[in-house]
């Protein structure tokens, strides 16, 4: 038999050992599927919460010198199997063992060195992956370092190249001078304007440029980031590599969300006995001192707070939203302007709106398979996670028509009755108003149609299947 290509995938999170979003998602998931076809290894930061809960189950397998140029640091690699994945972990106490994975002054420093790590790494372990497929900005030097790190040596040249963008917003800007002092690479890549963005030097520019093929996460994001609206300043390099930019839909773990069988949710159901989904209401209503009433519909939302999400589009709105017959519950941390929003709307509707300051894997799992609705009125959505699991959920998603959440949600079409959620087109308190009254209508008016709805949500297929064979034609066409 053939040897399997092997593609390693490199990332600043991943699920089941760290997760702040939807990125944790991707990589905990698409690996395992496409493993059937190659041999997938993934490569992350080892942070503390990952020492914490995994410590005993690692293998350090190597330890080496990094030379980054004007100094010398030391990482060791780490290695661990699961579900037939292969997983690296670099260490480096002073730059991964803290709190929390991101937000400090010297991220560009931290992810120059992990980026470093996953490169030279490679030579120590004698493994040289066909294909490196490197994850947003953290791991955006990657390319260009396997291209310019070791002149000499053929395996490095031979490697391809795939860099996925989850989101455009967050490019890793950096001062110039991390080129050399925390890259070792040359100053000319800025002074000739290669990886220079405007004043700064730019990870994710550089991934653009020195990776075979771009991808993003949805067709429609795929598009948008090609004008000035949804670019970020990156439009133009990506309309010059617009030949190598694919859109391909992510998909969820759907073992893992499954609510026939999540262990998570007070009751298990399908979309053929939907009645333990009424159950979970219940007992989501209950644990968060909502009035207990299968009848109310019950709003959701489950997100970073920050205006990517449109969170002010809902709290600029919540006096109008709370005239409509509803309970709303918002699970997330983000903004303090934002926190502070949904606490005066916690406040001001007691027993109707619930905000649960946090991040809780657990209670996500119940808010999706309690809720009626989920809502997500993103000015910008590459993908979005959380309508497929909530479609999956049978929560019916309302979202804004943007990136991926129009390429994911069917609109409630009033005359076909077809549809998985409801959609609006502009950032306006009219439309988000306007989309949830119909939502609530359909709720309190025509049962029938909207449990024709949540069937259908609940039949979409929001799998990695369709996705994984656009990947295995990606990578072919490098390879
Ligand atoms: P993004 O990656 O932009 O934050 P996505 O919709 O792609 O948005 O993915 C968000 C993921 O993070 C989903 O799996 C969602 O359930 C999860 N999530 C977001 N906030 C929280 C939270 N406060 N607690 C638990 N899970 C959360
Ligand atoms: C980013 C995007 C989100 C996407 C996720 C996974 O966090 O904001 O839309 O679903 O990455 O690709």
């Amino acid at each position: 038999m053939e040897k399997k290509k092997s593609v390693l995938f490199a990332a600043s999170e991943g699920m089941p050992f760290v997760k702040s979003g939807g990125l944790a998602d991707v990589i905990g998931s698409l690996p395992k599927v496409l493993k059937s076809q190659y041999d997938i290894r993934v490569v992350l930061p080892l942070y503390s919460d990952i020492i914490e809960r995994w410590i005993d189950k690692l293998k350090k397998i190597v330890t080496f010198n990094i030379n980054q140029g004007q100094k010398q640091t030391v990482a060791s690699v780490y290695r661990y199997e699961l579900d037939g994945v292969t997983y690296y972990f670099i260490e480096h106490q002073g730059y991964f063992e803290r709190n929390n994975l991101y937000g400090y002054p010297d991220d560009g420093e931290r992810f120059a060195f992990f980026d470093l790590a996953v490169t030279d790494m490679l030579a120590h372990l004698d493994y040289f992956p066909d294909i490196i497929h490197s994850n947003d900005w953290q791991t955006g030097m990657i390319p260009l370092l396997c291209k310019r790190r070791h002149p000499g040596d053929a395996r490095y040249l031979k490697i391809r190249h795939v860099f996925t963008i989850h989101n455009i917003l967050f490019q890793g800007n950096f001062p110039p001078e991390m080129l050399e002092s925390c890259l070792g690479l040359p100053m000319e890549l800025f002074d000739d304007g290669t990886v220079r963005q405007g004043r700064d030097m730019n990870f994710m520019k550089s991934a653009i440029l020195f990776a075979d093929k771009i991808t993003t996460v949805s067709n429609n994001y795929a598009h948008e980031i090609l004008t000035e609206q949804y670019g970020e300043g990156l439009e133009q390099i990506l309309q010059r590599r617009s030949w190598d930019l694919w859109g391909i839909v992510n998909g969820i773990d759907t073992d893992m969300w499954n609510p026939a069988t999540d262990k998570k949710i007070a009751k298990r159901y399908t979309v053929e006995d939907r009645k333990g989904k009424r159950e979970c209401k219940r007992a989501l209503q209950r644990q968060l001192g909502l009035r207990v009433s299968s009848d109310t519909m019950l709003v959701a939302m489950v997100s970073r707070l920050t205006s990517q999400k449109g969170v002010y589009l809902l709290i600029d709105n919540m006096y109008q939203l709370m005239g409509l017959d509803i309970q709303f519950i918002v699970l997330g941390t983000g903004d303090e302007h934002a926190e502070n929003g949904l606490r005066t709307l916690e406040y001001r509707f007691p027993h109707r709106a619930v905000y649960y300051r946090g991040y809780n894997e657990e209670l996500s799992h119940a808010i999706y398979a309690g809720a009626d609705a989920f809502m997500m009125p993103s000015v910008f959505e590459p993908c979005g996670i959380s309508q497929l699991i909530s479609m999956r959920y049978g929560t019916l998603p309302i979202v804004r028509e943007t990136g991926g959440l129009k390429d994911t949600v069917t609109p409630y079409n009033t005359y076909t009755g077809e549809g998985t959620g409801f959609s609006f087109k502009n950032a306006t308190g009219d439309d988000i108003l306007h989309v949830t009254r119909m939502a609530t209508e359909v709720y309190y008016n025509n049962k029938d149609a909207w449990n024709r709805l949540v069937t259908n949500a609940m039949n979409k297929d929001v799998s990695w299947e369709g996705s994984a064979e656009l990947y295995y034609r990606l990578y072919s066409s490098i390879l």
